[in-house]
């Protein structure tokens, strides 16, 4: 059987189907590595993995990252990192708090707080709440050739500091969590603002709002101003999918040319999902537009 690529309607992601299983077949590695190396977003139905058969199915994209936050980290296979807000217990039919918003995560792309941010992520669903847990992906290209080209002219050049730990990776400030020594201890990086993509070319808007602190060379006020107004514009909804996930799926995001946010979901619920992260093999900053 051979994969089906279809683009899903009215928005910039695209369906696979047909992929039988993990060992790929290795027609199927190079169809799916070429329209990775070309999509921002790639969603594949119905495919059973295990823990085990993620991790070889991501091996096929390149060499996977450890996350720096372990407690994030499945515990067998720390290649996977668990996302999961999901009381262990059933909440109390009238506990006061069940129907609040756990798990939301605003607009980012991950990893840019390290010099070379990872290339990908493979997300599958683990348990899925009945409703919400949704989360939304943005084509960070495609969002660049909207620009108006005055602000293409005013950005062309621009770099941006990114870090963790002033938002500490979006743990709450009351969570109880201390920080591994070596998390504490990474330094800011710089970014480029646009750079043309390695692997096929498209000029990419690179914003990941939870990580990006300062444009270089501008007054924390001016530099405030602009990446806000490019996150306005970045994230206005005709540019986003939203993904409702199924059993079976895995989605599959260019972490260099997309953004995205997790929704959240009422406290009541479990919700547990299992990410690997494809590892950056390039210097963006090589890429300098
Ligand atoms: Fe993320």
């Amino acid at each position: 059987m051979t994969l089906e690529f279809t683009p899903m309607a009215g928005s910039h992601a695209i369906e696979v189907k047909g992929i039988e299983g993990v060992p790929l077949a290795p027609a199927d590695t190079r169809q799916l590595q070429e329209a990775f190396e070309q999509s921002a977003l790639l969603v594949i139905r119905d495919l059973e993995l295990t823990n085990e058969s993620h991790i070889a199915f991501t091996r096929a994209f390149g060499d996977l990252v450890i996350h720096p936050l372990e407690f994030l980290r499945h515990r067998d296979n720390p290649e996977i990192i668990e996302l999961s807000t999901s009381p262990e217990e059933p909440l109390a039919e009238d506990d006061p708090t069940a129907d609040e918003i756990v798990a939301y995560s605003g607009w980012h792309t991950d990893l840019t707080f390290n010099p070379v941010p990872s290339l990908g992520g493979f997300l599958r669903p683990i348990e899925i709440p009945p409703e919400s847990g949704y989360t939304a992906y943005i084509d960070a290209a495609e969002v660049y050739q909207a620009l108006p080209e005055a602000t293409k002219q005013k950005i062309h050049g621009l770099t941006v500091v990114h870090s963790l730990l002033d938002n500490r990776a979006g743990v709450p400030k009351d969570a109880d969590i201390d920080f591994p020594d070596e998390v504490e201890a990474m330094e800011e990086v710089i970014h480029p603002l646009v750079f043309s993509h390695p692997y096929n070319g498209r000029p990419v808007l690179f914003i990941s709002p939870t990580f990006t602190r300062k444009i270089v060379g501008l007054s924390q006020e001016a530099s405030d101003q602009l990446l806000g107004e490019l996150k306005e514009f970045a994230t206005d909804e005709r540019f986003s999918y939203v993904h409702i996930w199924q059993p079976n799926d895995l989605v599959i995001w260019d972490n260099w040319q997309s953004i995205h946010k997790g929704y959240g979901h009422k406290k009541k619920y479990r919700r547990v999902m299992h990410r690997t992260t494809l590892e950056g093999n390039r210097n963006l900053m090589d890429y300098l537009m």
